[in-house]
């Protein structure tokens, strides 16, 4: 600790805050005061805090030595101030008073300003915070380090007609002239600085509902209340069953959930005051497609899950980040799941969140989920694919390796132990131990410490199957011998009848004695394992025969992992194509996530001009079966899932195969849609949206454009935006990139839009071309953490010389926000590359053929 000039000293150690903070909506400034009561460890002659941004106007210590002065100077590179004694001060109790001053910035984190119009046209501004993982010390000096953990008592100084909500429910309201009030807060359990919160605005409230006894509210920019109703109704049941599950009390004493016009992240969990991006929580379910009422739930879910895994039980530091997000996203996929089972989010987990880290571990520059963190810098790049993705996938694998009630009581056993404390990755793997019986760390290790996943590999032996593992690496390296400690779980037929054989792999490999001859195997089995699995070329044909006896996620893993193999160069395209094609009845629409990107990549990649209308006929001949069972119009009896699959295959027939009848028929109903006459199927009405968009021209982008701007809801908002990232040509890119530069596109979505604009077969190049060249003004209108959205995107450029300028674009711009996400991306991208020098010409002779 003492060589990292980021951490702080243990001199002296806050136990209480009393935080009083008045903004100025107006001249977006704020004043505050801030008396820390703190326990004097050793004989300090300064106090070192954090502070970033912030002036100390004045300072005192109350303490044995009575009241003393504090000078305060500031090192700005590591974001502290530091108070001086007059003279050196003895262990003992003190309570530090300091007088501080800052600025509402536009950034999205610390104490921030946000704006939106209302339904009177009118502007209205937002004072919110943002403080994870360390920007507390830009709202007010503080100990600003998740184990310093205190008891906060706060009050807002606001113009009386505004709302405020803090972490705690308030205890008074008092007037202080000039039409304005202080509002006090009750006292904050004992927490981090980065769960405290504050919001200031024209808000509106929701009813209360109590949660038997915990009452929870949904507090709204004025004018979009009405759209809060499903998220309480989400936010009710995720209270409950999270109580159930952990067994634990909700441990502050309220809950609001509060949607801010512009929010960097989908939300934070600051305890009893969640913020929100609008489309993360406001939605009118009456028009929603599943997938964003699938959101509000995961996200509400999510949040809330942090309650107990996060607020009342924090990781000492930031390099155990992934303790705190991977729980809340496994515990996101509980609470979605026991909601909604009939979505399977199950299903969708290991279709969404675990390939989404598949796709990064599977590369050299990787890293370990658990990872040294020093800066401020570092402990944000940790939000990521590793922490969210991999994390969450290796605790659902163990949870379903040492089975679910096992888990479920290791963890109530860890948060009861560490209840309003700090922990290590080693406290949880204690309480699974206690709670399972077995080594549960020495296992989790290898998927926690160490970097990557391995493939299995699968063969015939005498007397039963031989299981092989190695490093699944997107270039291939015989020389690398990492090994995991694998829960495999193997089922299959034999000629002897159905087997099913669960144990662990620690070594290079193992035999897996079977009776009778094995007729087919799945390595995988129920689709739980953070691996891939490979077969002998008999066994992989014998799968593909036996596709009705696998499960949904078996099907899922068995399609995914072979476009993994061409990604790998360890199986042709050709092959993969006829691979999926076996999928083509597929009813499982989970599965056909699979099918519908793997054959969008082939297209994207892989498939030069001249043979996209023969590319367009294998994809139509996958696709038809299944388009012309669902057809365009919703059945009554649908159930959810089979209408996102309608509009996946209507999207797919639309943009995969560029049929000119569902083009066509999707340019009426997108108008219809946009002129909101006539009923729409939200599915249906989006995928021909997006159709309409990737075929689009100048007039039709500018009637998008202006419903954008005019959107009823935060859904439709973001779906209008993202179908105006589909428009391909360069005027459409020039169109975008000036909306983003005038500020006609919220700097909350500018990344993840421009980054969209790299996709465009006709265009991506070219705006690779102008994102370059614009670099500086366009990167300065994305708030610092959401830039990674950006660089993300350049994998999609694998033409080899847009690569190599990309590539080169960044060897002389270092993005020291987001040092390993470029250097992933590139990886990334140069192996795309790679692939399309390698697939394309044996494809496009498959094609021809
Ligand atoms: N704690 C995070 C928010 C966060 C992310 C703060 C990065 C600081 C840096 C929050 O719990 C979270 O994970 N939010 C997700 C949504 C969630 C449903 C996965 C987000 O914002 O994307
Ligand atoms: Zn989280």
């Amino acid at each position: 600790m003492s060589d990292n000039p980021y951490r702080l000293p243990r001199s002296v150690i806050p136990t209480r805050y009393d935080l009083r903070v008045e903004p100025d909506l107006a001249a977006f400034t704020f004043a505050g005061n801030v008396k820390i009561v703190v326990d004097i460890e050793d004989a300090i002659s300064e106090i070192v805090m954090n502070g970033h941004q912030i002036e100390v106007a004045a300072a005192t210590l109350q303490c044995d030595q009575g009241l003393l002065t504090l000078a305060a100077t500031y090192d700005a590179d590591d974001q502290r101030v530091t108070l001086h004694l007059p003279k050196t001060v003895p262990p003992g109790d003190g309570v530090i008073d300091i007088e501080f001053t800052g600025i509402l910035n536009d950034e999205l984190v610390g104490f921030y300003r946000s704006s939106f119009t209302d339904v009177d046209g009118v502007e209205q501004v937002v004072a919110t915070t943002q403080f994870e993982a360390t920007d507390a010390r830009r709202a007010f000096p503080c100990f600003d380090e998740p184990d310093m953990k205190a008891v906060f008592g706060i009050t807002l100084v606001v113009p009386e007609h505004l709302t405020a909500v803090s972490n705690s429910g308030k205890v008074s309201r008092q007037p202080v002239g000039d039409g304005t009030v202080a509002i006090t807060f009750a006292d904050t359990m004992k927490m981090s600085t980065y769960l405290v919160a504050y919001v200031i605005g024209p808000f509106e409230i929701s009813r209360t509902v109590d949660v038997d006894g915990v009452p929870l509210q949904v507090v709204a920019p004025r004018g979009k209340g009405h759209l809060g109703e499903f998220a309480l109704d989400a936010g009710a049941f995720c209270l409950r069953y999270l109580r159930d599950y952990y067994g634990i009390p909700y441990p502050g004493d309220k809950v609001d959930m509060v949607a801010i016009p512009d929010f960097a992240f989908g939300a934070m969990e600051n305890l009893g005051c969640i913020t929100f991006r609008e489309s993360a929580l406001l939605i009118d379910p009456a028009v929603a497609t599943l997938n964003e009422m699938l959101r509000i739930v995961d996200v509400v879910a999510h949040e809330l899950a942090h309650m107990w895994f996060g607020d009342l039980v924090t990781m000492k530091w930031w390099d155990g980040i992934w303790l705190n997000e991977a729980f809340a996203t496994f515990m996101e996929m509980k609470c979605t799941n026991a909601m909604r089972p009939e979505w399977k989010r199950w299903l969708t987990f290991g279709a969404v969140e675990r390939p989404w880290a598949f796709g990064v571990d599977s590369l050299k520059s990787t890293r370990p989920v658990e990872f040294e963190v020093r800066s401020p810098e570092e402990a944000n790049e940790m939000f990521d694919a590793l922490t969210y993705g991999k994390g969450s996938s290796v605790l659902r694998m163990l949870e379903q390796f040492i089975g679910e009630e096992a888990f479920r009581e290791g963890v109530g056993n860890y948060l009861r132990k560490h209840a309003f404390d700090n922990t290590i990755t080693d406290d949880l793997w204690e309480g699974l131990n206690e709670a399972s019986g077995l080594a549960v760390g020495v296992i989790m290790d290898s998927w926690i410490h160490q970097h990557g996943y391995p493939r299995l590999h699968i063969e015939r032996a005498g007397g039963g199957l031989r299981i092989s593992q190695s490093r699944f690496l997107r270039a291939p390296d015989e020389s690398d011998a990492t090994l995991w400690q694998i829960p495999i779980v193997i089922r299959g037929e034999s000629s002897s009848g159905p087997f099913e054989d669960r144990f662990l792999l620690t070594g290079p490999d193992g035999l897996v004695a079977i009776d009778g001859d094995v007729e087919w195997a799945v390595g995988n089995a129920g689709g739980h394992g953070f691996y891939r699995a490979s077969y002998e070329p008999a066994l992989g044909a014998a799968l593909i025969d036996h596709l009705d006896s696998l499960s949904d996620l078996e099907r899922y893993c068995l399609a995914d992992d072979a476009w993994a193999f061409v990604e790998a160069g360890t199986l042709p395209a050709a092959e993969y194509l006829e691979l999926i094609a076996a999928y083509r009845n597929e009813s499982e629409p989970e599965v056909w996530r699979t099918v519908l990107q793997g054959l969008g990549s082939v297209r994207h990649h892989l498939v030069n001009d001249e043979d996209l209308p023969r590319f367009r006929e294998i994809a139509a001949e996958i696709l038809t079966g299944a388009f012309a069972r669902l057809g365009w119009e919703p059945a009554p009896d649908d159930s959810d899932l089979t209408k996102r699959l309608r509009g996946s295959l209507v999207s797919a027939m639309g943009r995969l195969a560029d049929d000119p009848d569902v083009i066509e028929r999707s340019k009426g109903l997108a108008s219809a849609w946009l002129n909101s006459s006539g009923t729409h199927d939200p599915d249906v009405a989006q995928a021909a949206l997006f159709t309409t968009a990737a075929h689009g021209d100048d007039q039709t982008f500018e009637r998008i454009f202006s419903a954008y701007r005019g959107a009823a809801n935060p859904q439709e908002e973001v779906k209008l935006l993202q179908a105006l990232s589909f428009f391909e040509g360069e005027g459409f890119v020039d169109r975008i990139l000036a909306a983003v530069e005038g500020g006609q596109i919220r700097t909350q979505d500018a990344s993840w839009v421009t980054a969209r604009l790299f996709n465009a077969r006709k265009s991506g190049a070219y705006a690779w071309q102008e994102v370059r060249k614009q670099w500086t003004s366009l990167s300065g209108k994305m708030p610092t953490m959401t830039i990674r959205r950006l660089i993300e995107g350049i994998t999609a450029l694998s033409d080899p010389k847009v690569a190599a300028d990309v590539t080169a674009f960044f060897a002389e711009t270092p993005i020291p926000l987001a040092a390993k996400t470029v250097e992933q991306n590139l990886e990334r991208l140069n192996a795309n590359v790679a692939m399309r020098e390698r697939e394309s010409g044996p494809l496009a002779e498959y094609l021809r053929s």
